[in-house]
C-alpha cells in the first residue's frame, strides 16, 4: 500500500515557504517545547490558517512560568495552546468553556486554559505526568512562595551538614539497588539524603512541591545522557550540586507560581483543573459531554518511551508503574525485519489504542465541540528499511472512521538532526501536524 501523499499541495491548499531560522541543539529527537524552525508549511480548510499560526512557534521563549518547571519529554510549546485557546474563548463570546487534554503530560494546555481563564480537566496515566502537572498549575501567594523557597534552604542546608557528617544515617531508599548504579556516588547520596527528608515532611502542598523538584533533577544528575535518551554520559558535578539545584529550583518554581496565580486573577480566577489518572481509552471518570474543547497531543508509535523515561522518577519517588505498563499507547520500538514487502502504515496496535481514544473523546466533548490533536510524522519498518508515515493522514482515516468529521488541518516541515533519521525521511522531510476534528 503506497502512504497517500497529504503534503503536496492540493487546489483546495495552501503552501507557504517559510523563513529558515537556525536551528535549536543538534542531536536530539522528538518533539520538544522549545522553538523550533519551521521550514515550509501547509494548511487546509476553513480554519488552516488560523491552524497554522498556532503551529508557528516563536523563535524565541516558550518556557517561561511554571512552563520552565520541569523537562517533560513530549511539551506542547505553550505557544500552540495559547492561540488556539484565546480564538477558542473569544468565538465563545468569553462563556466559560472546559478544556479537556487527555493526554496531559507536563499540563501545558492546562496551565494555558488557567492563563485563559478557563476550567480545564487534564488526565494522564503516567503518575509522573500527574506530579508535574499538578506542580504546573498550582498556585501560590507570594507569602505561600517565600516561605517554600525558605523551606528548601533550611533543607539544604540540613542535607549540606549530613555530607559533611563523617557518619550521616545510613541510605536506606527501598530501590537503591537499582538506582545506584546510575549516578555516581558522591550525587547519589546527596539525592538520597534529600529523598529522606522529604519523606519526613507532613503530607500536603510543600511536601508535593518539594517531590515535584526532587523528579525535576533526578535525571540531571544522573548518568543518563538526557531525558529521552537510555545512553550514558560522564557526569562532572561537583559536591553540593544537587543541593544548590534544590534550592534555585525550589525557588525558581514558587516565583513562577506566584507569577501564576497573579495571571490567573487577572484573568477571571478560574477553578483549579482537575487533574485524573483515566485511561484516554476509556476516561472512566469524565460524564457525557462534560468538555467545550479538547486539546491534546496523543503518543505516536515508536516515537517515546514514557515509562522507560520515568523509571528513575518512579524509583526515587515510589510512584506505581503498572498503570503506565499496562496502558501506554504507542510505546516502544517497532519489530526489526521486514514487514511483508509493504511498509505498514502504522503499528496496529496504536491504530486500535488511538480509535478507542478518540471514541472516548467524543464520549465527553459537547456536540458541537472541537477537538485539536498534534500529530508528528514517524517511521514505520519498510522493505528496505524505514520509511515515513504521513501522521496527520493516520490521524484523519482513524477520525472518519469514528464518525468524527475533519474540516481543517495544517503541517509543517521540522528539521529533524538525527543523521540515521534525516536520510529516511529524505527530500520529503518530517512534519507535525494540528488536526481539527468537529463533533
Ligand atoms: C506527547 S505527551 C503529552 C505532552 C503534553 N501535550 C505536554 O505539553 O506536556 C503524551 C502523554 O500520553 C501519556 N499516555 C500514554 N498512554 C496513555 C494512556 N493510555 N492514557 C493516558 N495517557 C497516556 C504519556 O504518559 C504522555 O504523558
Amino acid at each position: 500500500m503506497k502512504t497517500k501523499d497529504y503534503h503536496r499541495p492540493s487546489r483546495s491548499s495552501e503552501k507557504h515557504k517559510t523563513r529558515k531560522t537556525p536551528g535549536t541543539r543538534p542531536g536530539t529527537a522528538g518533539r520538544r517545547s522549545q522553538s523550533l524552525p519551521v521550514l515550509e508549511a501547509q494548511h487546509h480548510g476553513p480554519e488552516g490558517a488560523h491552524l497554522a499560526a498556532a503551529l508557528h512557534t516563536p523563535d524565541h521563549g516558550g518556557l517561561e512560568g511554571t512552563h520552565g518547571f520541569h523537562p517533560y519529554p513530549g511539551r506542547f510549546h505553550p505557544h500552540l495552546p495559547r492561540t488556539l485557546l484565546a480564538a477558542w474563548k473569544e468565538r465563545q463570546g468569553g462563556a466559560p468553556q472546559t478544556v479537556l487534554d487527555p493526554f496531559m503530560g507536563g499540563g501545558t494546555t492546562l496551565v494555558e486554559a488557567m492563563t485563559a481563564g478557563l476550567p480545564a480537566l487534564g488526565s494522564d496515566l503516567n503518575p509522573v505526568a500527574q506530579l508535574v502537572a499538578a506542580e504546573r498549575t498550582r498556585r501560590r501567594t507570594p507569602a505561600q512562595a517565600r516561605q517554600l523557597a525558605a523551606h528548601a534552604h533550611h533543607l539544604a542546608a540540613q542535607v549540606e551538614a549530613l555530607r559533611r557528617d563523617k557518619s550521616p544515617p545510613r541510605l536506606n531508599h527501598p530501590a537503591i539497588r537499582r538506582l545506584a548504579p546510575h549516578y555516581v556516588p558522591h550525587l547519589f547520596a546527596e539525592l538520597a539524603q534529600w529523598m529522606r527528608l522529604i519523606d519526613l515532611e507532613p503530607p500536603g502542598p510543600q511536601r508535593d512541591s518539594l517531590r515535584a523538584v526532587f523528579s525535576a533533577l533526578a535525571v540531571k544528575f544522573s548518568n543518563r545522557e538526557s531525558d529521552s535518551s537510555g545512553e550514558d554520559r560522564p557526569v562532572a558535578y561537583p559536591k553540593g550540586a544537587v543541593s544548590r539545584f534544590f534550592t534555585l529550583k525550589c525557588a525558581q518554581l514558587a516565583q513562577a507560581q506566584a507569577a501564576l496565580d497573579k495571571q490567573c486573577l487577572a484573568a477571571g480566577n478560574p477553578p483549579a483543573p482537575r487533574l485524573l489518572a483515566d485511561d484516554a481509552r476509556l476516561l472512566t471518570h469524565l460524564e457525557w459531554g462534560e468538555a467545550h474543547v479538547i486539546l491534546t497531543s496523543p503518543p505516536y508509535p515508536g516515537t517515546y518511551h514514557y515509562l522507560e523515561h520515568h523509571r528513575l522518577r518512579m524509583d526515587w519517588l515510589g510512584l506505581d508503574p503498572s498503570p503506565l505498563e499496562q496502558g501506554e499507547i504507542g510505546a516502544g520500538k517497532f519489530p526489526q525485519g521486514k514487514s511483508g514487502g509493504q511498509p505498514q502504515l502504522a503499528e496496529p496496535r496504536w491504530q486500535t489504542d488511538l480509535a478507542q481514544s478518540l471514541s472516548a473523546m467524543a464520549r465527553v466533548l459537547k456536540p458541537g465541540g472541537r477537538a485539536w490533536l498534534v500529530l508528528g510524522d514517524w517511521l514505520a519498518p519498510g522493505p528496505n528499511g524505514p520509511l515515513p508515515v504521513d501522521g496527520a493522514q493516520a490521524l484523519m482515516e482513524l477520525a472518519q472512521k469514528g464518525g468524527w468529521k475533519t474540516g481543517s488541518w495544517a503541517s509543517v516541515k521540522r528539521p529533524v538532526y538525527v543523521p540515521g533519521e534525516a536520510q529516511a525521511y529524505g527530500e520529503r522531510g518530517k512534519w507535525e501536524h494540528l488536526v481539527e476534528l468537529e463533533r
